[in-house]
């Protein structure tokens, strides 16, 4: 994505959703590792963008307002899915934090459907329900696509630490 289009796209977010960006909860967010070493408000930041990106490259006609929200609460579970306490890495979080994120949110906002499908259905096929709007069929792939290449980044960093380690 080029620089220009990301600033008006980032421009867009903080207006239609200034509310969740200063929040204390989201805010803390950005204490709990998500893929690597991105944290989940980074992480979930990165979706509402690559989101809102993915939407008008395919020129869909959305709820850009829901995708934006709805992508930056998609995980809006509020825990260290990595520590022992909640299973560490072998554990149901995949399955289990969608409802998680979407129980949090609706507690501090007024979701809309759409939101609330985004929320809910953003791990298909995990989740075995399908997306009910498309606004969340777009989000469920740009989650997909931003966790995939944070995962991909954080062993390429890996390998090249270890190689570092073995030039030595
Ligand atoms: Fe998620
Ligand atoms: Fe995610």
């Amino acid at each position: 994505m080029k620089k220009e289009k990301l600033i008006k796209i980032m421009k867009e977010i903080r207006e239609a959703a200034s509310d969740i960006l200063t929040s204390p909860n989201f805010l803390s967010s950005d204490n709990n590792i998500q893929h690597g070493n991105i944290s989940v408000m980074k992480h979930s930041k990165k979706v509402a963008c690559a989101s809102l990106a993915l939407c008008r490259a395919l020129r869909i006609k959305a709820d850009e307002r829901a995708i934006m929200r709805g992508a930056l609460l998609h995980d809006y579970f509020l825990y260290d899915w990595h520590t022992p306490e909640y299973g560490g890495f072998w554990n149901l979080h995949g399955f289990y934090h969608p409802g998680r994120a979407l129980k949090n949110a609706e507690k501090e906002y007024a979701l809309s459907d759409r939101e609330r499908d985004i929320i809910r259905k953003h791990m298909w096929p995990l989740t075995i329900v399908p997306p009910k709007y498309k606004e969340a069929w777009i989000v469920t792939m740009a989650d997909k696509y931003i966790s995939t290449t944070e995962s991909i980044h954080f062993i390429k960093a890996a390998r090249a630490r270890k190689q570092r380690y073995i030039d030595l």
